[in-house]
């Protein structure tokens, strides 16, 4: 598939998706405490999207059973919800969610501390989060995607982290996954040239270790082959002739 230039329309309908998102992870930051359980975050993130009148993309998703992806610790995504699971303190929790609204969609993650955490589980937050914002620099007409990677790969190596291969970013419009993939590490070629109006879910996902990665028999959980904590970090953003829009992210 090719990838798609929105329109004026598309990319107002866009925007209101990831308007929605950003209010989503913000009510359920506040949820994540010590005693919660994952499917509680997961039951709250739903009724938060169905009550600005949009549908949970992920649920059902080839088959995945929640809306939120809630992913603890040495999860890197697609953890599954479950009662049992009780969040606690010292945690690091990593929310993943998207949106469909009027047929267009939006998809954003974020990793929060709970309470008081480790000094090497801060680091591995903020430099996720920072390496999103270095590969950003380069989500400009004109440039190539793979600049993107390049840059997000080069910071979070830089501290000895290991960036996830297995799981890239991607396009987004109309369907979760469109083309481009994005990989968040260096590539050999430099991938397509972005254009005004492609739209791009980019999404660091930064072990403390190694970059190995392992499935769980549920089929969804993603984790750290060596067991390392790992964080994720997630926007839907707009190429313009200008500097990027983040539709998820808007202050
Ligand atoms: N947000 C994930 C991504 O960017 C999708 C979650 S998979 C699902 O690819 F099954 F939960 F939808
Ligand atoms: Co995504």
């Amino acid at each position: 598939m090719a990838v798609t230039i929105k329109s004026a329309r598309e990319i107002e309908l866009m925007r209101e998706a990831g308007r929605i998102l950003e209010k989503v992870h913000e009510e359920m930051e506040k949820a994540v405490r010590p005693g919660i359980s994952t499917k509680d975050i997961d039951l709250l993130g739903e009724e938060l999207i169905r009550s600005f009148g949009c549908i949970p993309s992920f649920l059902g998703y080839n088959g995945y059973p929640a809306s939120i992806c809630v992913s603890v610790n040495d999860e890197v995504v697609h953890g599954i919800p479950d009662k049992h699971h009780i969040i606690q303190e010292g945690d690091i929790v990593s929310l993943d969610a998207g949106v469909i609204y009027k047929g267009y969609q939006s998809d954003a993650a974020r990793t929060h501390a709970v309470g008081e955490i480790s000094q090497e589980a801060r680091q591995l937050i903020d430099v996720t989060k920072q390496s999103f914002f270095e590969g950003i620099k380069y989500a400009r007409a004109g440039h190539h995607l793979h600049e993107i990677s390049a840059a997000i790969a080069d910071y979070a190596e830089s501290f000895g982290y290991g960036v996830v291969r297995d799981l890239v970013g991607h396009g987004i419009g109309k369907e979760m996954h469109e083309d481009p993939q994005i990989p968040n590490f260096r590539q050999k070629r430099r991938g397509i040239l972005l254009q005004p109006g492609m739209t791009l879910a980019i999404e660091p996902m930064i072990n403390a270790g190694r970059y190995d990665v392992a499935w769980l028999d549920d089929d969804w959980t993603v984790v750290t082959d060596d067991g390392s904590l790992s964080a994720h970090y997630e926007n839907t953003v707009l190429i313009t002739d200008g500097d990027p829009e983040i539709f998820t992210l808007s202050k």
